[in-house]
């Protein structure tokens, strides 16, 4: 029998490396998904064959309310929605890697060989700090705390002290474990350290903290399996923490961050500029003014953002385009690695509508090209074109990369109001003399635009 478990865990962990292969490329994602899917369930089902489970009553709830909360939120939760699930989910993975081992420690009151009481102590550390962590960030994302850093003094201080603290239980616990109480101090310390991690990051490095969050709750994971003897926890774990990690590498990179920088950088010295907007005019341009300016282009680039995805208006947009590249005019898309919520956000919002993969370049591909465009189209992107990531070293973007849509001769931008993006910064490119602001939903800004070309 031990056999056949270790053959299925081995086809599963095979399966999960084969699925995240095929994540890598958006043509290859849906198999990619239905391999890890697949590798879960064989997971599940071998787990649930082991000799160890005496009553199946508890289990059999859990998977009744897990499933049915799990298909409920799947069928319901709108596209927008779904990086602040990922945080939810990723917390929940943590929180679970963390009752877990607290459960074990339970069973075994305290009696506990010196590898397995280290795992605990790491999966109950990682595991709720991931937890409480992915709870701001979920509280950022939703809109429920707001997105700008939270900092107080002597901040950097307490995270240090707590850090301390923890290292100081950790030795004691693991000499000593019988020592319930200094566990419940590790719990304690590491539920504050989590939201202390998350509230003074702000919006626009929220990407690098979603993705460490992923890769925590892969560690967490891994720990855990250490402490049940799991190989394929110890797999699954190993599998999520590395991915997480290489997706945090890739998202510094475009972010142009260093890891640190991020968690232990300048803490209250964040300057939002936002309280000069009344000094400055701003001219409201309408849709007509934008179609005649995009009829006479000869080169158009696009540069979606978060506002495409709220508005939905990805299929309009790709009907204007497809029109405008009708009438001889060049067209391509801008892709900006942290547009919207989640890696690849703009990709899949294009990839429904349909849009051909030649017509998406990425920032290193597009950007030297917006000085000889005519009309740089930007659909409720803002932080992504923010120049102040360039300039202003106050700016919590500053040193961001940005597609340099400023440079086009002119600029159309669509979104609502003058409400700055995720990050809380005011955007000077509003004000700038080439730039026609046309107030109003995406969607309905793109189709009276699409009305006015057909006529
Ligand atoms: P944002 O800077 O968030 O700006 C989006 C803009 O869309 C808003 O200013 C909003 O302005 C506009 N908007 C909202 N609804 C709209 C609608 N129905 N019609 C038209 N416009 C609408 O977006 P971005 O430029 O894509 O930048 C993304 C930001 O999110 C970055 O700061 C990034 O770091 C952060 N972030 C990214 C990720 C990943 S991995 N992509 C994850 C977490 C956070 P109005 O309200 O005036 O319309």
């Amino acid at each position: 029998m031990n056999i056949i478990i270790a053959l299925a865990y081995l086809l599963s962990s095979i399966l999960f490396i084969l699925g995240l292969k095929n994540l890598g490329s958006p043509k290859t994602a849906r198999r990619g998904n239905q391999l890890a899917m697949t590798a879960m369930l064989i997971a599940i089902i071998v787990t649930l064959t082991k000799n160890e489970i005496l009553d199946f009553t508890l289990i059999i709830i859990g998977l009744i309310i897990g499933s049915a909360i799990g298909a409920i939120i799947a069928r319901k939760v709108q596209m927008t929605a779904v990086p602040q699930m990922v945080a939810l989910f990723n917390g929940l993975g943590g929180g679970a890697s963390a009752l877990v081992a607290l459960a074990e420690y339970n069973r075994f009151s305290g009696d506990l060989r010196i590898d397995v009481i280290i795992s605990m102590v790491v999966s109950l550390f990682i595991g709720t700090v991931t937890f409480t962590g992915s709870l701001v960030a979920f509280g950022k994302l939703q809109g429920l705390i707001r997105s700008a850093p939270v900092v107080f003094k002597a901040q950097r201080f307490l995270n240090i002290l707590l850090f301390t603290l923890f290292l100081i239980m950790g030795i004691i616990v693991i000499i000593n474990p019988a020592n319930s109480t200094g566990l419940l101090i590790i719990l304690a310390i590491a539920l504050i350290l989590g939201i202390l991690f998350v509230m003074p990051i702000g919006g626009a490095d929220m990407p690098v903290v979603i993705s460490t969050l992923n890769s925590c709750s892969g560690l967490a994971a891994a720990a855990t399996g250490f402490v049940l003897s799991n190989n394929i926890l110890i797999i699954c774990g190993a599998l999520v923490g590395a991915s997480g990690f290489i997706l945090t590498r890739i998202m510094c990179k475009a972010m142009n961050r260093s890891l640190v920088n991020i968690i232990f950088g300048p803490v209250g010295t964040v300057s939002v500029n936002n309280n000069n907007n009344d000094k400055r005019k701003v001219i409201n341009y309408t849709e007509e003014d934008a179609s005649i300016m995009l009829e006479a282009a000869k080169k158009v680039i696009i540069v979606p953002g978060y506002g495409l995805a709220v508005a939905q208006a990805q299929f309009a947009l790709q009907e204007l385009v497809t029109m405008l590249i009708n009438k001889g005019i060049h067209v391509r898309y801008a892709i900006h690695p942290v547009a919207g919520r989640m890696p690849g956000h703009m990709n899949v919002l294009l990839a429904e509508a349909n849009v051909s993969y030649d017509l998406l370049f990425d920032l290193n591909g597009i950007n030297g090209e917006f000085k000889n465009t005519d009309v740089a189209l930007i659909v409720g992107a803002n932080d992504v074109i923010n120049p102040s990531a360039r300039t202003n070293k106050e700016s919590p973007l500053y040193g961001m990369p940005i597609l340099n849509a400023d440079q086009a001769k002119t600029v159309v931008i669509c979104k609502r109001s003058l409400s700055p993006g995720f990050s809380g910064v005011d955007n000077e490119l509003f004000y700038q003399e080439n730039t026609l602001m046309i107030f109003g939903d995406a969607k309905e800004s793109i189709n009276k635009m699409i009305q006015l070309l057909k006529t």
